[in-house]
């Protein structure tokens, strides 16, 4: 393996000739102050995968690692999330600027290592070598996300764990967990047991497109019980992974009302007979501007909050809200709905769903922990902590960096991976726009309308996965990768000018990569096309260029 093939790419790296330090019985690894949890990660992998012990060692000299020795440090000159890895003399020292920019180090020294140091068993103890090199690397973006629908189609735990090993492969470090929807809901709340046992399943699905004639004629179900949550929440920070969990109000609710009836707009339909939806697109049944809907969902973010603590690791202390497609059809026919405009002195529902954002702005505000929504949430003000997903392309993120809130671009032109990576006839539920590989690799995060202080408030940016025709993990891991490596270097490293960015060295890097994903058992997309099993022959999708995303 060389330095070449490294995803994403480093900023820099320089080789002297080919000289390899091999790694054998004898090698040790050294965990430096503060950076035993990646020690940790990185003995427990290289050795499932080496077969080598790689027994603790003692501290090389100062600026070198002991001989035949792996050495993790610390160096605040670096940037918290940078590090330098420098092997020669059969010595490998990889230096963070902060914890993870020491975790950052390790996954490039896995790459450095080969395919087979992706597996969880070796083929061989013998032939382990690290490439004689000097890298120094650091993010172009403190917020490299993902998101992940685990509401239209349940992800069991280990599926959710896994993804953050693959987040962590990619350097990806916001898991953006989308957690409720009219579709399901999957956090268990204690003080609402009825989310669960009635609001985490429905009795079938909607086999394809929401125009396809099928369905999946079976119950599909699952939630997180507060210990699963924890655990994930866990297992994120140890990989220097925040997960920013979504709770969808007002709109996107309808899971949630047919648990609890009267969250719904009771003076409008008859709640009771509602059910988990099972078919995609916006539900009318969004939740009532009452009260009492806020008091019981006061009760849900505090269960939330204690969940997913503050300060886990960097952006933990965001919340997301959705606020996106919010049908106001209810509440222009709601007797209540309309008292409730008259009341607060607000003009119509507009305002009523920005009242209904600005109370949990607040409330979360006063909790020391920051909203971040999707960009609907911008019409009708906010308070200046909170933050925006702009999806529907750039605009809203313009409008709110120019406005002074931090925005995490994701518009669903680029990133949204759902859509389909080619024009194929043979992708499986092709949904709307064609987004290539190569377009995902020039996808640029940093509109040129901002200024430079305005482009400030760009954290970041994220790919979005929806699942409504993702039905388990090889769907997920098909619509994923490989896109996810090029945004992965978008996130990371690539030149801010699209044009500038070299698609063809990419691909060749991408060839190494496939043999990684191989190893991690990803079924990600060939680039000569879908396998047949990863076709769907007959099931419809939406293969219309500039379709909306909603299925
Ligand atoms: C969204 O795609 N509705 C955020």
């Amino acid at each position: 393996m060389t330095t070449s093939e490294l995803i994403p790419g480093p900023l820099t790296t320089s080789t002297w000739g080919d000289g390899v330090f091999p790694l054998d019985e004898e090698t040790t690894l050294t965990a430096g102050p503060e950076t035993d949890g990646t020690a940790r990660w990185l003995r427990a992998v290289l050795v499932a995968a080496t077969g080598l012990p790689l027994r603790e060692g003692e501290p090389g000299p100062p600026g070198s690692a002991a001989e035949n020795s792996v050495e993790l440090r610390l160096d605040p000159q670096l940037p918290p999330e940078g590090y330098r890895i420098t092997v020669r003399d059969r010595r490998a020292l990889v230096t963070g600027g902060g914890p993870a920019g020491v975790f950052w180090g390790a996954q490039t020294l896995r790459q450095l290592l080969g395919p087979d140091a992706f597996r969880r068993a070796p083929l061989r103890r013998t032939g382990w070598q690290l490439p004689e090199t000097e890298i120094q690397d650091a993010p172009r973006f403190a917020w490299r996300g993902l998101m992940l629908d685990v509401s239209r189609h349940f992800m069991p735990k280990d599926g959710v764990l896994r993804y953050l090993d693959l987040m962590a492969a990619h350097k990806l470090n916001v898991f953006h967990f989308h957690l409720t929807d009219d579709q399901g809901w999957r956090i268990e709340i204690k003080r609402y047991p009825k989310l669960t046992e009635t609001g985490s399943w429905r009795a079938r699905t909607k086999f394809g497109h929401r125009a396809s004639p099928l369905w999946e004629d079976k119950p599909h179900g699952g939630f997180y019980t507060q210990d699963d949550i924890r655990e994930i929440v866990a297992y994120a920070t140890e990989r220097h992974i925040a997960v920013v969990p979504e709770i969808d109000i007002p709109g996107h609710s309808q899971a949630a009302i047919a648990a609890y009836p009267e969250l719904g707009n009771t003076d409008v339909i008859d709640t009771t007979s509602l059910s988990v939806w099972d078919t995609w697109g916006v539900s009318k049944n969004v939740l009532a501007p009452t009260d009492n809907v806020l008091r019981f969902y006061e009760g849900v973010f505090e269960e939330v909050l204690d969940l997913f603590p503050a300060d886990a690791v960097g952006f933990s202390e965001f919340v997301h809200i959705g606020g996106d497609e919010c049908a106001k059809d209810q509440w222009e026919a709601s007797p209540t709905a309309k008292a409730r405009i008259v009341d607060l002195g607000l003009t119509d529902v507009d305002e009523l769903q920005s009242w209904f954002i600005r109370h949990f702005d607040n409330w979360l505000a006063a909790r020391g922990r920051r909203l971040i929504g999707w960009d609907e949430i911008l019409e009708g003000g906010l308070a200046p902590g909170a933050a925006v997903s702009s999806w529907r392309g750039y605009r809203g993120g313009i409008t709110a960096a120019r406005a002074g809130h931090d925005v995490v671009m994701c518009p669903e032109q680029q990133v949204y991976l759902d859509h389909r990576q080619h024009g194929g006839p043979d992708e499986p539920v092709p949904i709307g726009f064609v987004r290539t590989l190569e377009d995902v690799y020039r996808f640029e995060p940093v509109p040129p309308e901002l200024t430079s202080d305005q482009a400030r408030h760009v954290l970041g940016t994220q790919a979005n996965l929806w699942t409504e025709v993702m039905e388990d993990r090889t769907r997920v891991d098909y619509q994923a990768f490989p896109r996810l490596a090029a945004f992965a270097e978008v996130a990371w490293s690539a030149l801010p000018d699209p044009a500038e960015r070299d698609f063809a060295g990419f691909e060749r890097r991408m060839t190494a990569h496939y043999g990684r994903l191989d190893a991690l058992g990803v079924s990600y997309r060939p680039p000569t096309g879908p396998l047949p099993w990863q076709q769907r022959p007959g099931v419809l999708g939406r293969p219309i260029e500039g379709a909306p995303p909603n299925v």
